[in-house]
């Protein structure tokens, strides 16, 4: 069985910290109420860096912790569903900024599941060898998205970026990728409207997606949350079985960072202590797909892995997608 090395990490989160203090001066809300809903403190919110420009700098700091040059990439593969661009994608962009001009490169939309759709997408083009090392990147402007009067949800954004320099390796890998849409109408944030000049009829939104306003992000928070509790514990649980693993086998599992109460629930649901989950939650806020990463990077910098563990990442959000994968460090 070949696995999945992650040979370097690396992260770029705005240097503009919003604390929930700050949020007391623009909607209805206390530290209290975000602190014991969510578990956030503090959010980096972009302040006019484009997401193409995160990512490239999170993807020079996992390229120089690599040793390599970006010429030395094959796959360029962004997670994102805040592009800069409809076109080009925020993956050429990067390569137009660090130079990996050897790369092809696309634009992977999974939402909050994004890095770990990423990371299975890696492996597959790893395993055939149409790739022999893929820079992985997911990177964030939420903030661009976020309807700063909407206090349900403002307070939860952040923005960021991280990446993976990933290769083949010897240990273990093995996923589980699941999207059920049947509730996609519970999270969503839409493009903008077709107004062109043939049209007689005007804009018209066949989907029944109503709750937004505009084009800013929307979200039924209780039903996101009731989604989320469950499908995040089938999820590692699906990804360990198929690994041939028991969850007494994993040493970590890093989870997309929405709301500590939804990680420590899945804890319990699993039978596994929070020490077991890595957790940055209170420092970035929800990143969507760039909250995985930016976990990973945090605790690889720390030199919290060691050759041999067993790591799980999970994600879920909108679509509504969730995933998780099992490799060894
Ligand atoms: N400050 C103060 N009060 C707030 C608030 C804020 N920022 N946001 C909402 N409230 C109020 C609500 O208006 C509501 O008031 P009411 O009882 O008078 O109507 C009350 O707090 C409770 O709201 P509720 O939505 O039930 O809170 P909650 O305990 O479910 O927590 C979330 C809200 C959003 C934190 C929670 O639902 C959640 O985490 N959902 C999942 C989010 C998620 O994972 N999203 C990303 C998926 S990728």
């Amino acid at each position: 069985m070949k696995g999945i090395k992650v040979l370097a990490t690396g992260r770029y989160a705005p240097d503009n910290l919003v604390t929930n203090e700050d949020f007391t001066k623009i909607v209805d809300t206390s530290d209290e109420w975000i602190t014991t809903r969510t578990g956030m403190k503090i959010r980096h919110i972009s302040d006019g860096e484009p997401t193409w420009m995160m990512a490239s700098k999170a993807a020079k700091h996992a390229l120089d912790n690599a040793g390599i040059s970006a010429e030395e990439i094959d796959m360029l593969l962004v997670t994102t569903v805040t592009g800069d661009f409809y076109s080009p994608s925020v993956a050429s962009m990067v390569q137009r900024e660090i130079g990996a001009f050897h790369a092809f490169g696309m634009d992977l939309n999974a939402a909050c599941s994004g890095f770990v759709y990423g990371m299975d997408t890696a492996y597959r083009y790893l395993l055939t060898g149409a790739a022999k090392k893929v820079l992985l990147i997911s990177a964030e402007t939420l903030s661009k998205i976020t309807d700063y009067t909407d206090r349900s949800t403002c307070v939860l954004f952040g923005d960021g970026a991280a990446a993976a320099v990933l290769a083949l390796g010897d240990g273990i890998y093995s996923s589980y990728l699941a999207m059920d849409a049947h509730d996609a109408h519970v999270l969503y944030a839409r493009t903008h409207d077709n107004l062109n000049p043939f049209s007689t009829k005007g804009t018209q939104h066949p989907d029944g997606f109503t709750g937004a306003k505009d084009h800013f992000l929307y979200m039924d928070g209780r039903a996101v949350y009731k989604f989320a509790v469950k499908a995040m514990p089938e999820a590692v649980e699906r990804a360990v079985e198929q690994a041939g693993l028991s969850l007494s086998d994993i040493d970590y599992i890093i989870p997309h960072q929405a709301n500590i109460r939804i990680v420590q629930t899945a804890a319990k649901t699993l039978g596994l202590p929070m020490e077991k989950f890595l957790i940055n939650v209170a420092e970035y806020g929800n990143t969507s797909s760039a909250s995985v990463p930016l976990c990973l990077d945090e605790y690889n910098e720390r030199g919290t892995f060691h050759p041999g563990d067993k790591i799980v990442v999970v994600g879920f959000g909108a679509g509504l997608t969730y995933a998780a994968a099992v490799f060894e460090w």
